[in-house]
């Protein structure tokens, strides 16, 4: 069967197709995964402006659809998954319009898909993982819109635990990073300059909270975050704000207070619910320093837990997760796929 998967739901138009098995041999190859980012266009203003991102969707979809289908030696597609939700709603619908208008041509089938979920599936390439090993887990989804913590109870089977109460830490890297005039989106570049902080670095007194750290739930707050680290920034000459030595501090700092919460939470989860694995998604999971910190943690911490961290390509947006929850969707018993529809505040 061949999969094809469209990914359109915020600023990164996405084309994937995989090839999977017959029921006996488990296999899925993936024929071609086309992303087309449109960062140079929101840079200028910081953050994605959704129907400027629905034109260029509109512009790129056939393009990126042709290259994707060149890739994969033009197969004959079976079905068309496509994100429904959450996301930006022009955008999601130009996905959705598009894999429409496919399904009437190819007389193929459509399965809507639910993005945050596909995170989650990101990880997960390998056609005869065992569901049972995996799960119950407790993922951790952490996106330039959603920060939530999930219990996976199994395929199909979700408890949103907790989530953001305002920004998301994608949203909290992209805004500090745009206070220290760093390049959009944020957090790889925050990420790079944490990494020049060296011992020698000095701190500059630079000292953030850990929002809702020591709270009983497991929700998040990232825009206090912001807001202190704006306070600091607006206490400080101006020749200082602009030195690589604040710069780098700040960035550092930042860092880690959101590797903080989000590890101390998502292993306190874990704790509670008694799960087998800990699932990381979403464009902030492909961070290197969150992902040696959560490893080390969890090892420290749960030693019988596993830690799966998508690959950082598959991190942020993209079409092949999409393809991915398709391919384990139908391999389900789970029929709820036959009356989504989209959705911007779609739910799991
Ligand atoms: O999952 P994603 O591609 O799109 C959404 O669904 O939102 O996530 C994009 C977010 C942006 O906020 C971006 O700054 C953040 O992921 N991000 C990172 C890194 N790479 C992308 N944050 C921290 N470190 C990174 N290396
Ligand atoms: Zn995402």
């Amino acid at each position: 069967m061949i999969i094809l998967a469209i990914e359109t739901s915020c600023d990164d138009t996405g084309i994937a197709l995989i090839k999977t098995d017959s029921k006996k041999k488990p296999k899925i190859k993936v024929l071609s995964n086309i992303v087309s980012s449109q960062i140079e266009i929101h840079k200028k203003y910081g953050g994605v402006y959704p129907f400027l991102a629905k034109r260029e969707h509109e512009r790129n979809l056939p393009l990126v659809f042709e290259k994707a289908m060149k890739q994969a030696k033009n197969p004959k597609i079976d079905v068309v998954a496509v994100t429904v939700g959450p996301g930006l709603e022009p955008c999601l619908w130009t996905g959705v319009n598009f894999a429409k208008k496919l399904v009437k041509k190819l007389k193929a089938s459509m399965i809507p898909i639910n993005h945050i979920e596909a995170h989650i599936y990101a990880n997960f390439l390998k056609p005869k993982l065992d569901f049972k090993k995996v799960f119950p887990a407790i993922s951790l989804i952490v996106s330039g819109g959603h920060t939530q913590i999930i219990l996976v109870k199994t395929f199909g089977d979700y408890k949103v635990l907790g989530e953001t109460r305002d920004d998301a830490a994608g949203e909290c890297f992209d805004k500090v990073a745009r206070m220290l005039g760093l390049d959009y989106p944020g957090g790889p570049a925050i990420e790079k300059k944490a990494k020049e902080f060296g011992r020698k670095t000095s701190r500059l007194g630079i000292s953030l909270p850990r929002p809702m750290m020591n709270q009983k739930n497991y929700d998040f707050s990232f825009s206090g975050l912001k807001t202190a680290a704006l306070y600091h920034f607006k206490s400080q000459k101006p020749k200082v704000q602009k030195s690589q030595e604040y710069i780098k501090s700040m960035a550092h700092e930042l860092q880690q207070a959101i590797i903080d919460v989000l590890i101390y939470k998502t292993l306190k989860a874990a704790k509670e619910y008694n799960v087998k694995s800990i699932v990381l998604g979403g464009g902030v999971s492909a961070n290197k320093e969150l992902r040696k910190q959560f490893k080390k943690n969890i090892k420290k911490e749960l030693l019988n837990v596993n830690c799966y961290l998508p690959a950082i390509k598959h991190s942020t947006d993209n079409a092949l997760m999409i393809a991915l929850t398709a391919y384990f969707l139908l391999k389900s018993k789970d029929k709820r796929w036959k009356k989504t529809t989209v959705n911007a505040n779609l739910r799991l």
